[in-house]
């Protein structure tokens, strides 16, 4: 994937866009807006001027008060003087939230659509003529900066706007420009992925749950592990075949415990899975 870091892409956030000045309204904080609101936060945005609008005021009034933000009475309120505008909704959604956007939208707002398998050309269209429009497709990691995001850049973007959207996601983990073509295998590495990092830490924990540890040893010595492995990866460069021949001595513990994880077909399990995510994407693409 020919992408590029955010971290390369755009100046230190001291250097860069001014994020306490900039007003953003979030048009669906749920599972992934929620997030995605959160690393905005982290980033510089103000608590004041990050504006949440859900479904109902109640609903806005919950997430903004755990997200650290401020609940919108209104989405015409959370859009006033919007500089930025977040589609949190579902895909299916997500063009008549877009259509209906029509009269209410800021002259020049940046809008950032977080919706899986709707097009930036599918957005252009359904905005106002010239909308500058980003694809977003982050993972729930971000909330913690140790995600992901994919960012794909509609026509009408500016550099200074791509760089603001990039000063935005600098606390989300890593950000990265990637095309619509490359979105799909981007869920199956990113997107989709941290739902797959907890399975397979759940399934491995209950292993060693029935191993005989106690569970909450079980799930530090899992998660810490899965962590301290990724990090060493992230931290060396080295590549993961490399660090694992490293630790499988001839006749030993992990060189056995490898052979079952081929045996078993856990390889082409993973890669099935990928590969599945991927595929669905394309697919709600074509839709
Ligand atoms: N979940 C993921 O891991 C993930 C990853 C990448 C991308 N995405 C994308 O993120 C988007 C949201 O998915 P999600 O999982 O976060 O869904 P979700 O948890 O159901 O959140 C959707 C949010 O949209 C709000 N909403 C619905 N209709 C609205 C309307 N007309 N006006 C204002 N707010 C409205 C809901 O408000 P209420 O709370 O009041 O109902 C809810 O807060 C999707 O487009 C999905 O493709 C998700």
């Amino acid at each position: 994937m020919n992408a590029t870091a955010s971290s390369a892409d755009s100046a230190p956030a001291a250097a860069g866009p001014d994020l306490a000045a900039l007003r953003v309204a979030v048009i669906g904080a749920g599972n992934m807006g929620g997030p995605v609101a959160r690393t905005m936060l982290a980033a510089g945005v103000r608590p004041e001027h990050l504006q949440i609008a859900n479904t109902s005021a109640e609903s806005s009034r919950r997430a903004a008060e755990e997200l650290g933000a401020t609940a919108a009475d209104s989405r015409d309120e959370a859009l006033a003087n919007a500089d930025v505008v977040v589609l949190g909704v579902k895909p299916y959604q997500v063009l008549d939230l877009a259509a209906e956007l029509q009269a209410q939208l800021p002259a020049g707002a940046v809008v950032i659509s977080l919706a899986a398998g709707i097009t930036l050309a599918q957005l252009e269209q359904a905005l106002p003529e010239g909308s500058p429009v980003v694809r977003a497709m982050p993972n729930t990691p971000i909330s913690v900066g140790e995600g992901a995001v994919g960012l794909m850049r509609g026509g009408a973007v500016t550099d200074q706007q791509h760089r603001l959207v990039h000063a935005l996601f600098a606390c989300a983990g890593v950000a990265v420009d990637i095309t619509e073509e490359q979105v799909h295998a981007f869920i199956g590495a990113a997107g989709s992925l941290a739902g797959f990092a907890f399975a397979i830490i759940e399934a491995m924990t209950e292993e060693a749950v029935r191993q005989g540890l106690q569970r909450d040893l079980a799930d530090s010595l899992v998660q810490q592990t899965m962590r301290g492995a990724a990090t060493m990866l992230l931290e060396s460069g080295v590549h993961p075949a490399v660090a694992k021949a490293g630790v499988c001595s001839p006749g030993g513990t992990t060189a056995e415990g490898y052979a079952a994880f081929e045996r078993e077909g856990v390889r082409a399990g993973l890669a099935a899975t990928m590969a599945a995510a991927a595929q669905k994407s394309r697919d709600m693409t074509r839709d």
